[in-house]
């Protein structure tokens, strides 16, 4: 697999455009990092005044799991004004503290048969997880931020999709830290796709994430755009999705990938030294795999313990799957998240 990775990288090299650059140095500490991203990609969280709160709704057995299951309704803030969702949440019977896998969904968290979010798999190794849906969050729609009563002149740093969803992500924990079955030491954020990106841009943010998890994270998350071999860029994705980003990424960018002052190794970075596990899929050509490995690669400079990186690719298409998981609770493991059960 790893020749079949090698071949495509070479060939790639050789029939497209690409060039092999070196991404520019991180220059930065962590909070510069932070705010530069904040200003120039993803947007910048405006102060705000609105009551968190979160409150479970609904405690049942879940015997099928052997966990209790916990519905919570959490109020987060997005850029058109303040809103709730519902996280639903396992606890595995019979451990006292447990690690956290929060997984931000696609689908309703509601649905039990999501293949993404394989409950069951996380729950044996006494593990939690809790689910929430971007959706319920902030739309995924090009045109939710436009047009809006609520929204004031959209500045060029205003914050976007990502971000909503991200902050929302860190509301989860908020709950999550008055929660006693929880070990505060190990909450981890998974996200794929677009919500890898999300996952890496709260995972960078939140230091009370000891774990982020971007999975096939592609444009955006965790590739580099310098090493963009035949995938998606910056001009593509910002004329897509752009709600997803603050309108400098379109502004400053588009079309300057190989020619960036910054990358994305370098919002990898600001998560060290916590754990971060980046996975990429083999035929995920629009995410970029040779990309997402050389991303690991830079960025891993950051770790003094390099065990606390980790990156895998596997055989297949753009998806979170369970051989995903697998890497991920594996990772965990070598990491003595699960000494406790
Ligand atoms: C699109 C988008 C990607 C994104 C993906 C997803 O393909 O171009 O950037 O990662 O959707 O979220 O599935």
């Amino acid at each position: 697999m790893y020749l079949r990775i090698f071949l495509l990288a070479v060939l790639s090299c050789a029939f497209c455009r690409a060039e092999v650059k070196i991404p520019p140095k991180l220059n930065k500490n962590r909070a510069e990092v932070l705010s530069y991203f904040a200003k120039n990609v993803y947007g910048v969280v405006p102060e705000t005044s609105f009551v968190r709160e979160a409150k479970v709704v609904k405690t049942e057995k879940v015997p099928e799991f052997s966990a209790t299951r916990k519905v919570v309704r959490i109020s987060t803030f997005t850029p058109i004004g303040e809103t709730n969702f519902n996280a639903v949440c396992y606890f595995p019977d019979g451990v006292e503290k447990c690690p956290v896998f929060i997984y931000i969904s696609f689908r309703p968290a509601t649905d039990t048969k999501n293949s993404r979010w394989p409950i069951a798999q996380i729950l044996e190794r006494g593990a939690a997880t809790v689910a929430f849906c971007y959706n319920d969050v902030l739309k995924d729609d090009p045109n939710v931020l436009k047009g809006d009563q609520k929204i004031q002149v959209r500045r060029d740093d205003s914050w976007g999709a990502i971000s909503a969803w991200a902050f929302a992500a860190s509301r989860v924990v908020d709950y999550l830290e008055t929660e006693s079955l929880v070990d505060q030491s190990k909450i981890a954020i998974v996200g794929h796709s677009r919500l890898g990106k999300t996952a890496l841009w709260a995972g960078a943010n939140d230091t009370r994430f000891q774990m982020t998890v971007a999975n096939n994270s592609g444009c955006f998350g965790a590739r580099l755009h310098s090493r963009n071999l035949y995938g998606e860029t910056i001009d593509l994705i910002t004329a897509a999705f752009p709600h997803w980003f603050a309108p400098n990424a379109r502004k400053l960018w588009c079309g300057k990938d190989y020619e960036l002052p910054f990358d994305q190794h370098w919002l990898v970075a600001a998560v060290s030294p916590r754990l971060m596990a980046i996975g990429s899929a083999l035929d995920d050509w629009w995410a970029c795999p040779p990309g997402e490995m050389a991303c690991w690669e830079y960025a891993s400079s950051a770790w003094r313990d390099k065990s606390s990186i980790n990156y895998h690719i596997r055989p297949g298409m753009h998806d979170i799957t369970s051989r995903d998981w697998k890497e991920y609770l594996d990772f965990a493991e070598r990491k003595k998240w699960f000494t406790a059960k």
